[in-house]
């Protein structure tokens, strides 16, 4: 099968690169921006690849909704297969590509969109066809791993971290999405629409690591513990609970041991119980391979990875029940039930009551709009 690709950046070109040895498929024509075609295989034209009749499947690598999405609706359209490693397109249109992939018998996959190189959703794709699963979580950015890593292990303050993060070409330039917690967001959804039939295209509630600091760190490291950011999905009722936090872990905690950019998917099914992956998240070869797996599955005859059947479902975070680590610079306010204070003073840190997801984000927002700051982090049991 001749595979077209569109995008020569970090994945695209690891992508064309394992397309040239790889068995069954060979590598057709690859898009890239004005100005940058310098290879006889290289085109600006989208139209030479689209209309070319021995392509049948589609690699994008570009990135963002637009043009990718116009594109993959043009490519799916005409009956050939799309892989795609980008989360955020799969993120907001998903489910309309995965409809048009449906009614022309072409294939869908997106494999590399979480998780690099973790099998992530392969696995759960397979699974979730003959198990009940029971939970999807893990450690799903590797900038915000490394940057965690690099304060817990090293002693680094938040904003060494993070240039160091961007020195090693971890974190963006705009490490917005990494450090919000909005890139393991995005992640986590798909995750859920690939395990539970539901995406949540709403109510995810997200906490990134731009409120941690190094005394916050050796605090709670002091206390014998290890944060990392985790994002959950869990079905509940009709829909899920699904959102991203800073938890901390106590010793024997497999997490504790996910070092540098390293990503961590575990998924739990009814039948096969814990699974855990390990590996990397990112990265040109890493992320091509799994491009590279779901061609391979396509040729297999694989064609869906979101199921049929998948419904948009607003998150529902009020029945998933934590107690969590805080640190405020002001009194904690009854809201927050609290079962033991730690420290008192200028900065109190203190561990509540076991309380929902959704009252903890909603309290440290509150914490916030009125310019107050605070930090936290689940217990994990
Ligand atoms: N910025 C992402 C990360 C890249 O750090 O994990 C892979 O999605």
């Amino acid at each position: 099968m001749k595979v077209a690709v569109l995008g020569y950046g970090t994945v695209g070109t690891g992508v064309y690169e394992m397309l040239r040895t790889a068995d069954g498929l060979e590598p057709g024509p690859v898009l890239v921006r004005k100005g940058k075609a310098c290879e006889p295989f290289m085109t600006t034209d989208i139209g030479a690849v689209l209309s070319d009749p021995e392509v049948g499947a589609v690699v994008e690598a570009m990135g963002g909704v637009e043009p990718a999405y116009s594109y993959a609706k043009e490519i799916l359209s005409s009956g050939r297969h799309f892989v795609t490693s980008n989360k955020v397109l799969v993120a907001a249109k998903g489910m309309e590509l995965a409809a048009l992939a449906r009614s022309a018998g072409a294939a869908f996959l997106f494999s590399a969109a979480c998780g690099g190189g973790v099998p992530l959703l392969h696995n759960l794709s397979v699974a979730s066809g003959s198990d009940r699963i029971l939970s999807v979580s893990g450690i799903l950015n590797g900038t915000t791993n490394f940057m965690l890593h690099a304060m817990q292990s090293r002693g680094l303050d938040y904003a060494a971290a993070l240039a160091e993060a961007q020195e090693l070409g971890y974190a963006e330039a705009d490490p917005t999405a990494d450090v919000s917690g909005m890139d393991a967001a995005r992640k986590i959804l798909l995750a859920c629409a690939v395990a539970f039939s539901r995406l949540p295209g709403e109510g995810v509630d997200c906490e990134g690591i731009e409120s941690i600091t190094a005394e916050d760190a050796a605090d709670f490291m002091g206390r014998g513990f290890i944060c990392r950011l985790i994002a959950r999905g869990v079905p509940v009722g009709d829909t899920v609970a699904a959102y991203v936090e800073p938890v901390l872990f106590g010793d024997g905690a497999p997490e504790r041991s996910v070092a540098y950019n390293s990503n961590m998917a575990r998924y739990e099914g009814k039948n096969c119980g814990p699974m855990v992956f390990i590996g990397q998240g990112a990265g040109r070869y890493p992320t091509a391979s799994a491009v590279l797996r779901d061609l391979s599955c396509i040729l297999e005859g694989r064609r869906e990875m979101m199921p049929e059947g998948c419904v948009s479902v607003r998150a529902d975070n009020s029945r998933e029940l934590h107690r969590y680590y805080v640190r405020t610079n002001g009194p904690i306010g009854d809201e927050l039930p609290i079962q033991e204070t730690l420290v008192s003073g200028p900065a109190v840190r203190a561990v509540t009551e076991p309380v929902s997801v959704r009252v903890m984000h909603d309290y440290a927002a509150s914490v916030r709009s009125e310019g107050g700051n605070i930090f936290y982090a689940a217990l994990e049991v």
